[in-house]
């Protein structure tokens, strides 16, 4: 095949897992007579620097004629501590996910067997974990209508959702739920937000197309607690765009480092993807950072975005198998001997 795959690495440590990331899709092309084609862009603080705007118009050009979208992390210190910036890298995502309409985000928890011991939970709660949450990620507070008043003591956003943004996540969440464990938890808060209960009765009227799949409504602070009692519970977890939010970061500490869950945003026209970790700016430009969720979210694109199933597992095995023999960064290394981001990019892309 031929991929043009538009390539925004951002900031932090965005540019250096981009880089392993590429190094391990050219192997992969190379193994399977593929040619991708890369086309960077700016976005994030780089682009506030170099053009002003976070998310500029050339970026999503780029974007909307590629194929697929590789995007590492945006965010930047200095913009976090001061609430009166203007324009925010954040922006940038925010504005980008609206305009190529990335409606539903993907994001699974899975647990690696080599690395079960390192997470803070105990084994025998985790053991067999494989969920996936989709979150929605247009609409909601996200995009609500903000401000503030009385000179500017008072502040509000505004959460929105209407029946057929909850209809189009819902309906991914159940073709989803059918090809997995047939199971799908709609995160609420019912008893409390009118739009929680305009998503349970969206759903709930969509079950009866779907009379395979386990359907069950659970609120958000319960399944905040039920995620670390017995994450292994869950399949397929729906839910609103702040909840999701929160709920995929807590879910990512299951499988042991934040720096090993990938993600997948997807809607009408192309898909992104993209690591669930942030721009982690402490360790940017030091060589530490795991590449591991930029790498696994290239797995994603070979899989659900070119429908290359054996080019995505070969990424995986690449990963399993450096996971199982040690070569990995220091947050995975438990004191003992750790490799630099490059140089596990170099092992990844030497051993497809
Ligand atoms: C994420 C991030 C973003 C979000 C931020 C950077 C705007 O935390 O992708 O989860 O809140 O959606
Ligand atoms: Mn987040």
């Amino acid at each position: 095949m031929e991929l043009k795959i538009a390539l925004l690495a951002g900031d932090g440590i965005g540019p250096e897992v981009i880089e392993q990331a590429v190094k391990v899709s050219d192997a992969v092309a190379k193994k399977f007579n593929h040619k991708i084609t890369w086309v960077p862009a700016l976005t994030g603080a780089a682009a506030i620097d170099a053009v002003g705007d976070p998310y500029p118009d050339e970026t999503h050009d780029i974007c909307a004629s590629s194929d697929a979208v590789l995007f590492g992390a945006i965010g930047h210190p200095r913009f976090d501590n001061d609430p009166s910036a203007k324009v925010r890298p954040e922006q940038g995502l925010l504005k980008m996910r609206k305009k190529l309409g990335l409606f539903a985000n993907v994001r699974p928890t899975f647990t690696f067997p080599s690395l079960i011991d390192k997470s803070p939970l105990k084994r025998e709660r985790i053991e067999g974990t494989d969920l996936v949450f989709l979150r929605e990620l247009t609409g909601g507070i996200y995009f609500g209508k903000k401000g503030r008043e009385q000179n500017g003591d008072v502040a509000y956003d505004h959460c929105v959702y209407s029946k057929d943004e909850v209809r189009r996540l819902a309906k991914k969440g159940f073709e989803m739920a059918m090809t997995r464990g047939k199971k799908l938890c709609c995160v609420d808060k019912a008893n409390v937000l009118e739009t929680s209960r305009l998503w349970r009765e969206t759903v709930q009227a969509m079950e009866k197309d779907y009379p395979e799949v386990e359907v069950s409504y659970e609120f958000v602070d319960a399944v905040a607690m039920r995620l670390v009692q017995w994450p292994n519970s869950y399949d397929v977890l729906i839910t609103e765009n702040l909840f999701g939010d929160i709920l995929t970061d807590e879910a990512s500490v299951i499988s042991g480092s934040m720096g090993l869950m990938p993600s997948a945003s997807v809607g009408s026209k192309v898909s992104l993807f993209e690591p669930i970790h942030g721009s982690y700016p402490q360790a940017a430009g030091k060589n530490i950072a795991n590449p591991l969720a930029t790498v696994l979210s290239a797995a994603m694109m070979f899989e659900t975005g070119f429908g290359l199933n054996d080019e995505g597992a070969a990424i995986r095995e690449v990963v399993n198998k450096s996971l199982s023999e040690g070569i990995v960064t220091e947050d995975l290394a438990d004191g003992e001997k750790s490799y630099g981001t490059s140089e596990v990019g170099d092992w990844l892309a030497q051993n497809i």
